[in-house]
């Protein structure tokens, strides 16, 4: 079982592909339901499932505090603690120590993490000055790098193995001081507003993970304070008519989500 949380499809993309290697592994993706309600929620296993594949991607150098608040909470089987447990995150460039807050965070449930991996896909961070998304060859290039990375990882899940993380520099930095910092200053839904461009299609309202956005004025985009920052929103609106602040002026879209996995009305 692959239980997935994914903003713009990198760290869907990249379990679809996985569960393939694995043979049909089942894919999980979280959605407002649990993300919103964790402690209601049950962890979704199958009578044959041996393992659990936590995926996420790396934010600020961490986990997704939705994805920390659903692995405290969430209603666990007995069998839990007797599966294998593994990571995955997705990240631009590197993860620092989220490989090892996912395994205190098992730990106080009870569960102990066998591997964590991670996998660098394209970019999605936009909200501060200085990050972009990638150019359009560098996006193309962790794409293909990536299907070697998930040969890597199958097999150590089938057979055995090490880790395999690009944890960067300085990885002690970015997990224990710089995340807790953006946690609590930079995650905020409030700088999302609409340009002239918004044509309120209501894609965005519909898509994002969280339910998070409701039809305000003339049915424009309207942001409460249930985001998760994933950015789907902004990435993925037909009309690139979603700004965060000032910050996000000039940059560009990054999504692999397709038609199909997003709602249609
Ligand atoms: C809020 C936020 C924070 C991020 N922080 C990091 C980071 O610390 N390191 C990194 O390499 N990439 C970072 N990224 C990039 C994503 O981890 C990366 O693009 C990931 O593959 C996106 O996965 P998704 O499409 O499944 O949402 C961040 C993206 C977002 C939206
Ligand atoms: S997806 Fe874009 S154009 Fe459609 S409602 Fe949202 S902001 Fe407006
Ligand atoms: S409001 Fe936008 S950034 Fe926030 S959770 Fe929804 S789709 Fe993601």
């Amino acid at each position: 079982m692959i239980i997935v949380f994914s903003g713009t499809g990198n760290t869907l993309n990249c379990a679809q592909r996985l569960a393939a290697m694995l043979g049909n592994e089942k894919v999980h993706v979280l959605g407002a339901a649990d993300l919103r309600n964790p402690e209601g929620a049950f962890l979704p296993l199958r009578e044959n499932d041996r393992r659990i594949i936590w995926a996420f991607p790396t934010y600020s150098w961490g986990v997704p505090p939705v994805m920390v608040s659903y692995i405290n909470k969430v209603k666990l089987p007995e069998r839990a603690s007797a599966l294998e447990h593994f990571m995955l995150t997705t990240c631009g460039d590197d993860t620092g120590y989220t490989d090892r807050q996912w395994r205190r965070l098992l730990h106080r449930r009870g569960l102990a993490g066998k591997n964590a991996f991670s996998v660098i896909m394209p970019n999605t961070y936009v909200c501060m000055k200085g990050f972009d998304v990638d150019s359009r060859e560098e996006a193309a290039r962790k794409l293909r790098e990536s299907d070697d990375t998930l040969t890597r990882i199958a097999k150590v899940i089938v057979s055995g193995g090490n880790d395999i993380l690009v944890r960067g520099s300085f990885p002690w930095i970015k997990t224990a001081i710089v995340y807790p910092w953006f946690r609590r200053f930079e995650m905020s839904a409030t700088p999302f507003r609409t340009s002239e461009a918004c044509t309120s299609c209501g894609l965005c309202i519909r898509s994002c993970p969280m339910a998070n956005i409701s039809a305000g004025k003339d049915g424009r985009p309207a942001w409460g304070e249930h985001c998760a920052l994933c950015l789907r929103c902004y990435h993925i609106c037909p009309r690139h008519a979603i700004k965060y602040g000032n910050k996000t002026e000039g940059k560009g879209q990054q999504s692999l989500l397709h038609a199909g996995d997003l709602p249609t009305e």
